[in-house]
C-alpha cells in the first residue's frame, strides 16, 4: 500500500453488508457472514501494512442478540472457529487482539475463545485489533456513569474531579486513542450505537461496498480520502 502520508493512528469500521452480500448471491445470511471474516483478515493485514496502530471492528452490536436465533448461533460459532484458527497468524504478525464489549452474554465456549486469543496475542505490537462484540456505546456509557457515582457516592472521587478524560478512561475503550477514521460499508448512514463518544471528532467515511468485498483497494481509498481532509476541531485555520 503506498498512502504513507498522514495515516489514521485508529481506524474504526463498521463492518455492514454480509446478509445483503449473501442474498445478492442467493445465499444464506450466514455464508455472508462467513465472507465477511476473509474480509476482515484481509483488512487487519492491510491495515497493518499501511502503518494503522489500533483497528477497531464492530462485529456484533449488543443489538444484534435480536437477530433469529439461527444467525447469533452462526455468528457465535464463527467468531469461536475464527480466532482460534487465526491466533498462530495474528501472534506471528505482532497484533494484540482485545475485546470490547459486555461479556456477561457470552457461551462459556465463546469467553473462552476470547479469553485465550487475548492471552495468546498479548505481546503484539504492531497493531491493537479491537474486537466489538456484544458492544453498545449506551450501555457503556451507563456502566462508566454508574461506576463514577458509585466512587463519588463511596468518597473515592469529589464531583469537581469528574472531567472529559475521567469519563474516557472508565469507558471500555480506555487506554487507546480516540479513533481518527470511521469506515462504515454498505451504503447506511449512520452510527448504529457504536463509539459515540470517543468518535466525537473522528472523520467518517461511508461506502456502498457491502463488507465482503472490502478489500485493499478499499481501505486505500478510505485512507486518501482521510488524507485529505482538514481536520479543524472547531478552530479557524
Ligand atoms: C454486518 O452485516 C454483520 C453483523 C451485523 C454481524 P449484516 O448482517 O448487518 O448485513 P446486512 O446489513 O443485513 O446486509
Ligand atoms: C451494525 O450493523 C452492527 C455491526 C456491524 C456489527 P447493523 O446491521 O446491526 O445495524 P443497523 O441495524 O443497520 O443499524
Ligand atoms: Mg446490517
Amino acid at each position: 500500500m503506498s498512502t504513507r502520508a498522514n495515516i489514521p493512528q485508529h481506524v474504526a469500521i463498521i463492518m455492514d453488508g454480509n446478509g445483503r452480500w449473501a442474498k445478492l448471491r442467493g445465499k444464506e445470511r450466514s455464508e455472508g457472514h462467513v465472507a465477511g471474516m476473509e474480509a476482515l483478515r484481509r483488512t487487519i493485514q492491510n491495515a497493518a501494512e499501511a502503518g494503522v496502530k489500533y483497528l477497531t471492528v464492530y462485529a456484533f452490536s449488543t443489538e444484534n442478540w435480536g437477530r433469529p436465533k439461527q444467525e447469533v448461533e452462526a455468528l457465535m460459532a464463527l467468531i469461536c472457529r475464527g480466532v482460534e484458527l487465526e491466533a498462530d497468524n495474528l501472534r506471528e504478525a505482532g497484533v494484540r487482539v482485545k475485546v470490547m464489549g459486555r461479556r456477561a452474554n457470552f457461551s462459556a465456549e465463546v469467553a473462552e475463545a476470547i479469553r485465550s486469543i487475548e492471552e495468546q496475542t498479548a505481546a503484539g505490537e504492531q497493531l491493537t485489533l479491537i474486537l466489538a462484540l456484544d458492544y453498545s456505546s449506551r450501555s457503556e456509557i451507563c456502566d462508566a456513569v454508574r461506576n463514577i457515582a458509585r466512587r463519588v457516592q463511596q468518597g473515592e472521587l469529589a464531583v469537581e474531579q469528574i472531567d472529559e478524560h475521567l469519563i474516557s478512561e472508565s469507558l471500555l475503550s480506555a487506554g487507546v486513542p480516540d479513533p481518527d477514521l470511521v469506515i462504515r460499508t454498505s451504503g447506511e448512514y449512520r452510527l448504529s450505537n457504536f463509539l459515540l463518544w470517543q468518535a466525537s471528532y473522528a472523520e467518517l467515511y461511508f461506502t456502498d461496498v457491502l463488507w465482503p468485498d472490502f478489500d485493499g483497494e478499499e481501505l486505500h481509498r478510505a485512507l486518501e480520502a482521510y488524507a485529505a481532509r482538514e481536520r479543524r476541531y472547531g478552530l479557524v485555520k
